[in-house]
């Protein structure tokens, strides 16, 4: 029998289409098992400050479609440090909690491991950011929503590509993960695809880029993930213009609107599967675990697990691009 009553749940670091969701599920999945529950504003810093509200099945009527966090997000600075967490503590037991839901990244994820070290509240992680790098996790929370966005402005991107014979660079987000570029460049069609994964990536541009224009192929796309080593966007570009001066180059920064817009039906199907499932792992005694979707079912897998490992992306998508992009 769990001694649970009350639990809080937040939102913490960058936003991602689905958190909406994933918080209606767990303040349904809550009062469906007689739990009381809070929701947390700003993240970890709404910890620190007291910023809880008590939360009905009303309050999270129409919210499964909307992107963002309505419970809104933060990177809390003050919550990495020992006086910071001692004051989130302090709010969650004059507020009563007895265990905690965090939604968002490893950021999100260390900061709920040490939480629930120093202190006696149970604590489970769900998934959520566009950039789909969470070890032990095939998705994450927003990935799906983000990707499709990619997909479309490259489309759109393509049709002005091709009618004026330019090569654009596009940089899509994914912190230090190539995850969105791979997938989306190889969903474009993309002729090249720069990620932080692979090494040696500048060398094999000027020749790859030297070989179109032997093949005379007038318009091309090349995807740059933030996170390359290589540099940003622009920076490639410039070294290629100087390389190939008569190519016609553009540069496009996809940015911030990557992470916005209503959530793809994968996505909100995620996250109501995962918000339900955090629920249950902490009315199942469950503590410092992150709820995943591996293999098309929910796993537990320990925050320090998740938080430690690394995720590769996989060698068969690489090489489906490298087979698809000659
Ligand atoms: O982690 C999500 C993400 O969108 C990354 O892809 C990106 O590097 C980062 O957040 C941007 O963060 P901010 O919104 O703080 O600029």
């Amino acid at each position: 029998m769990s001694k649970i009553k009350k639990l809080a749940v937040l939102t913490s670091g960058g936003d991602a289409p689905g958190m909406n969701a994933a918080v209606r599920a767990v303040v349904r999945a809550a009062l469906y098992h007689k739990l009381e529950v809070v929701g947390i504003e700003r993240g970890y810093e709404g910890m620190i400050n007291g910023d809880f509200k008590p939360m009905t099945s009303i309050d999270v009527r129409n919210v499964i479609q909307r992107g963002g966090t309505f419970l809104r997000s933060a990177r809390s600075i003050e919550f990495k440090t020992e006086v910071g967490r001692a004051k989130a503590y302090e709010h969650a037991k004059a507020n009563g909690i007895d265990a905690l839901v965090v939604i968002g990244g490893d950021g999100t994820f260390k900061g709920a491991g040490l939480f629930s070290q120093e202190f006696e509240i149970p604590c489970v992680g769900i998934p959520g950011t566009i950039d789909n790098d969470m070890y032990g996790t095939d998705f994450t929370i927003g990935f799906d929503t983000a990707l499709n966005t990619v997909v479309e402005s490259i489309d759109k991107i393509k049709d002005t590509a091709s009618s004026h014979d330019r090569t654009f660079f596009i940089e899509v987000m994914g912190r230090d993960a190539g995850f969105i570029a791979l997938q989306a460049g190889i969903a474009t069609g993309a002729e090249a695809i720069l990620i932080p994964e692979v090494q040696g990536q500048q060398e094999k541009l000027t020749d790859f880029i030297a070989n179109q224009v032997k093949l005379n192929k007038t318009s091309q796309i090349i995807l740059v993930a933030e996170g390359n080593n290589v540099g940003g966007a622009a920076e490639i570009a410039k070294k290629v213009s100087t390389e190939f001066s008569n190519l016609q180059i553009r540069v496009n920064v996809l940015g911030h609107m990557q992470r916005g817009g209503s959530p793809t039906a994968f996505d909100r199907f995620l996250a109501s599967r995962l918000g339900v499932a955090a629920v249950e792992a902490l009315l199942d005694n469950q503590r410092s675990i992150m709820v995943g979707y591996k293999n098309h079912e929910v796993v537990h897998v320990p925050f320090n697990k998740t938080i430690k490992g690394h995720r590769n992306v996989s060698t068969e998508l690489l090489k489906v691009a490298d087979i698809l992009t000659i």
